[in-house]
């Protein structure tokens, strides 16, 4: 059982990002990685940044799938986010929200524990999250 560990971080730091592995959407096709940010979002919904979150059911949903998007893309699939959004910029589109470092933790908590239900081969669970751990480091934007 790999252990996937949560870096500290701070606001400011810019890691490095290695794309996800694209085995990853050819192991779980589109349909298993939109699941996976449902049952994401659905964790966030109930944890202690839900205050982030839509509270209202449709703009809830809407949320789900627009990353949902963005994620089947980033894997190697259709560009549905770029059709549906436009550029993702995503840095630029969480700073409406306070993303504070234990924002991120708890965020990632959730992939942490998700990901390795999924089955995924080691090197792929480790591909997806070495992405997220670090990427979600961008995303800091609070003290
Ligand atoms: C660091 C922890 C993170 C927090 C607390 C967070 C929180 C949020 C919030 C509050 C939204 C807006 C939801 C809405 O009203 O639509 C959002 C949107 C989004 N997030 Fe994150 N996020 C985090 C990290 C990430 C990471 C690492 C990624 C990508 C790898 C990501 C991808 C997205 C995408 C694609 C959207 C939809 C943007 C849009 O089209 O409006 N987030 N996130």
């Amino acid at each position: 059982m790999i252990d996937l560990k949560i870096t500290e971080a701070t606001k400011g730091s810019r890691p490095n990002i290695s794309l996800p592995h694209p085995g990853i959407l050819e192991f779980l096709k589109e349909e298993g990685v939109r699941k996976l940010v449902s049952d994401h979002y659905d964790k966030l919904r109930t944890s202690r940044i839900k205050h982030l979150f839509p509270a209202e059911e449709v703009m809830f949903e809407a949320a789900k799938n627009n990353s949902a998007d963005f994620f089947v893309q980033i894997l190697g699939g259709p560009n549905y986010y770029n059709q549906n959004r436009g550029n993702p910029m995503l840095v630029r589109r969480h700073n409406p929200f306070s993303i504070n470092a234990e924002a991120r933790k708890i965020w990632l908590g959730f992939y942490q524990e998700l990901l390795p239900e999924l089955g995924l081969p080691d090197e792929l669970l480790l591909s997806y999250w070495n992405y997220l751990e670090q990427f979600s480091i961008w995303m800091i934007n609070s003290d």
